[in-house]
């Protein structure tokens, strides 16, 4: 196992497991995943990206492909039909990477056409092929995410789990649901312990985890050694702490915006939400100014995911369109975030 991969870990027995922060295309840009990383995510992954594309430089798929030494180990997820392209693709990030994740869960049709993401699923030996060819290629563990299986016929991610173990992926991931599925329904965890109890290599179990009490209900169904959590954390990457909190993992005068807010003690539940989200919001503000930039696009979308449930938050979208500049919007956002206390 390498530094970044522990051992499988056994039955939960209420000890700290690590908390990834789900691949997201249109969440997970970079300065978002570093404020998850100061929230308590113990990983971070890029959103998936065409190996194709980046074969061929294209340079908004390599401007996915942006770290930054806070986030270690750099994991970029990349998805593709061709497994000649998802090698090269792999072998040309591995001198940034620390670990390569393959992407076998997207059910989008743009993806699932061109048989890849989930669709892979249905095509079992094409996908173990395909992943023992980049295990072949680069010298940097690889690891997998998958869902139960394309909801035709019976689910596969055990087997599939089985194989891809065999040959080298260092860790899986599977989300509780099938292709079909998509997000409907609800995650099912007992699925998971079955792949969990087949193989060696660590799984982590994701799906529905939101909370304290889903987080600890999942770890115990499934004994996985990883949760991971994706809408759970949109707006609110504060979610990876409030768990470790809720499970005992750390102290609530740890937090960061708990020691950053003065009289956090006089605060009601409301306050406190506000709070922890300007906090939130101001470090992504920070993280990207020292690194891509403020993004126009990718403020406005997470600015009506961090206000989202606030009294008031109906007129976010007003006081963004207000702003003539990214800067004043910026500002804006965490002027109205203030306003809780
Ligand atoms: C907006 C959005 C974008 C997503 N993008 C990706 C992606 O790029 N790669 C991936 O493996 N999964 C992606 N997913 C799936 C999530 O990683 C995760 O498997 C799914 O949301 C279930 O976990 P949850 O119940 O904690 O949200 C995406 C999900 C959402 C909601």
């Amino acid at each position: 196992m390498t530094t970044f991969i522990g051992a499988k870990q056994d039955a939960w027995d209420g000890g700290q497991r690590p908390l990834f922060l789900a691949p997201m295309s249109g969440v997970t840009d970079l300065p978002f995943r570093m404020v998850a990383r100061e929230c308590g995510a113990d990983f971070t992954i890029t959103e998936f990206t065409n190996s194709t594309a980046l074969t061929r430089e294209a340079a908004t798929s390599w401007r996915r492909m942006e770290t930054h030494p806070s986030e270690s180990p750099f994991i970029p997820q990349i998805f593709g039909g061709d497994p000649g392209d998802m090698a090269t693709a792999a072998e040309m990030l591995a001198p940034t990477a620390d670990i390569i994740d393959l992407n076998f869960g997207c059910p989008a049709p743009k993806v699932t056409n061109i048989c890849a993401g989930a669709a892979l699923m249905g095509e079992p030996d094409r996908l173990v092929n395909m992943v023992a060819s980049i295990v072949d290629r680069i010298d940097l563990p690889v690891t997998a995410k998958m869902r139960l299986g394309t909801g035709k016929g019976e689910n596969n991610a055990t087997s599939l789990c089985q194989r891809l173990e065999d040959v080298g992926a260092q860790r899986l991931c599977i989300h509780g649901r099938t292709l079909r599925q998509r997000y409907a329904g609800v995650a099912d965890w007992s699925s998971i312990k079955e792949a969990v109890d087949a193989v060696d290599v660590p799984v982590v179990a994701n799906g529905d985890v939101v909370d304290a009490q889903s987080a600890a209900a999942c770890l115990e169904q499934t004994g996985a050694s990883g949760l991971m959590i994706g809408r759970g954390a949109i707006g609110r990457p504060s979610v990876f702490a409030e768990i470790k909190v809720g499970l005992g993992w750390m102290d609530e005068d740890e937090l960061p915006w708990v020691e950053a807010t003065e009289g956090w003690d006089e605060l009601n539940e409301e306050g406190r939400s506000f709070a922890a989200r300007r906090w939130c919001w101001d470090r992504y503000i920070e993280h990207s100014v020292a690194t891509v930039g403020l993004q126009g696009k990718w403020m406005q979308r997470h600015a009506i995911a961090f206000t989202k449930g606030l009294p008031g938050a109906k007129k976010v979208r007003t006081l963004m369109h207000q702003e003539s500049t990214n800067e004043g919007m910026a500002e804006a956002i965490s002027q109205f975030l203030a306003g809780g206390r």
